[in-house]
């Protein structure tokens, strides 16, 4: 099946109303085309296309997305057809449909379907890149000092394994701008550095790093390099054959809006004689790096399926609008959040190093107790930040948000820190 008939047999399938019962939800009308200037009504329509109560207001995407409902559609759809007949003849077009979604990705990151990998997330994406690179003693890995667990603890740990060791590059509060940081890479490289792993956008604070800037730097040296982009993926207009990384990690659950337990391992051509794979069974991917990194043994494939949907629904909008919305909604959350007393942003007042990403500290509230009463009674979904670095709350608004759940929100925040929870 090629990919004119895959499109046709997914568009076949949307013709046919989603009417189970129990699962059947009033999508009003499918997305109009995108305006030139798109303004509130347009953004409403893109809200309506998710599943969620229309006086949720999510702030979350930095965790978890919800999926659209084309995104839903496809996955049942696929599911249903599948499990209507399961023989290996019914679902052979899932596997040609797994392709389809690599050639979305490909063409979503510019780069080739040779040199991606379907995965299950980040975490496993990260971990993949860290466990297949043969280091020694005497290697050295450098890594920013604020990454997530299946990058930091994921290299720290290997490096008690093998013998190499892990160096960290500080990352001050505030974000001390881009050329700081391409400065202390610079100066802390030596021969012995085989690698430089960073967090493209972090999940902390939403600091945004140099990363295109980084990952010259350290080609230039015969360094490779892991951007771990579980905050950029499906956020910004990631182009990847401008950045030119090694190794690039992503989830399909966060901002690509796709299903779950479905991530991307991009793996440039030049690095994959430097990687070994380390899982081998069978249903591998059929071309490029996928043929011999990606058999996982049996796939979810309708999600997979489903995660090219994603793409495909973020791309019709427009994927710079989208990071463009995203970064316009952080923004206006930033400058009411400002003109509340007491209220401390950890994120940089500079828009040009966030992204939308945006922690604060409530005055002396407790947040755990304001996040219960956020979403408990105006219902505002966030996430809390506990401990001693940058305790706070974590707005992470997307492109389903709208200047009224930014109003709502700041309304809500003004009147816990005067009031109290
Ligand atoms: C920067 C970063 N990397 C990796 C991950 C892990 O993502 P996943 O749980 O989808 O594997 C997260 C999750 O929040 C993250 O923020």
């Amino acid at each position: 099946m090629n990919r004119r008939d895959f499109a046709r047999l997914l568009a076949l399938g949307s013709a046919a109303p989603f009417l189970t019962p129990g699962t059947a939800w009033p999508r009003p009308v499918d997305l109009p085309p995108t305006p030139a200037s798109p303004d509130e009504r347009f953004w409403n329509a893109v809200r309506d296309q998710f599943v969620m109560p229309k006086e949720l207001t999510m702030l979350n995407a930095a965790n978890l997305c919800p999926s659209s409902a084309p995104v839903l559609e496809t996955m049942y759809r696929m599911t249903k057809d599948m499990d209507q007949d399961p023989s290996q003849d019914n679902r052979a077009k899932l596997g040609d449909g797994r392709e389809n979604t690599r050639k979305l990705l490909a063409e979503f990151l510019r780069v080739t379907p040779e040199e991606i990998v379907i995965t299950r997330n980040t975490s496993e994406s990260n971990n993949l890149v860290s466990t297949g690179i043969d280091l020694k003693a005497g290697d050295e890995v450098l890594l920013t000092a604020d990454n997530h667990p299946s990058n930091h603890t994921a290299w720290q740990q290997k490096a008690k394994r093998f013998g190499f060791t892990v160096k960290d590059i500080p990352v001050p509060n505030p974000h001390p701008g881009f050329e700081y940081y391409v400065e202390a890479f610079r100066k802390a490289i030596t021969p012995q550095t085989k690698v430089i792993s960073l967090t493209h956008l972090t999940s902390t604070v939403g600091d945004l790093f140099p990363a295109k800037e980084i990952c010259r730097l350290a080609r230039e040296r015969g360094i490779l390099t892991l951007v771990d982009g579980a905050q950029s993926f499906g956020l910004f207009d990631v182009d990847l054959s401008d950045m030119q990384p090694d190794f690039y990690s992503g989830s399909a659950h966060k901002w690509p809006c796709g299903p779950k337990e479905n991530g991307v391992l991009y793996i440039n051509k030049n690095a994959q004689p430097k990687i070994w794979a380390s899982i081998f069974s069978a249903y591998p991917g059929r071309v490029g790096i996928s043929k011999t990194f990606e058999g996982f043994g049996q796939r979810d494939e309708p999600a997979m399926i489903a995660f090219g949907e994603a793409l495909t629904f973020q791309t019709k909008i427009g994927r710079a609008l989208v990071e463009k919305r995203s970064r316009e909604l952080t923004t206006a959350l930033v400058e009411g959040l400002k003109k509340i007393d007491g209220v401390k942003i950890w994120t940089s007042p500079d828009a040009s190093r966030r992204a939308a990403v945006l922690s604060f500290q409530p005055g002396n509230l407790d947040v755990r107790k304001l996040s219960l009463a956020l979403y408990q009674k105006d219902k505002i979904g966030c996430a809390t930040r506990g401990g001693e670095d940058r305790p706070g709350l974590r707005f992470s608004p997307h492109f389903y948000n709208t200047h009224a759940d930014v109003d709502r929100t700041i309304a809500a925040v003004k009147r816990y820190i005067a009031t109290g929870v």
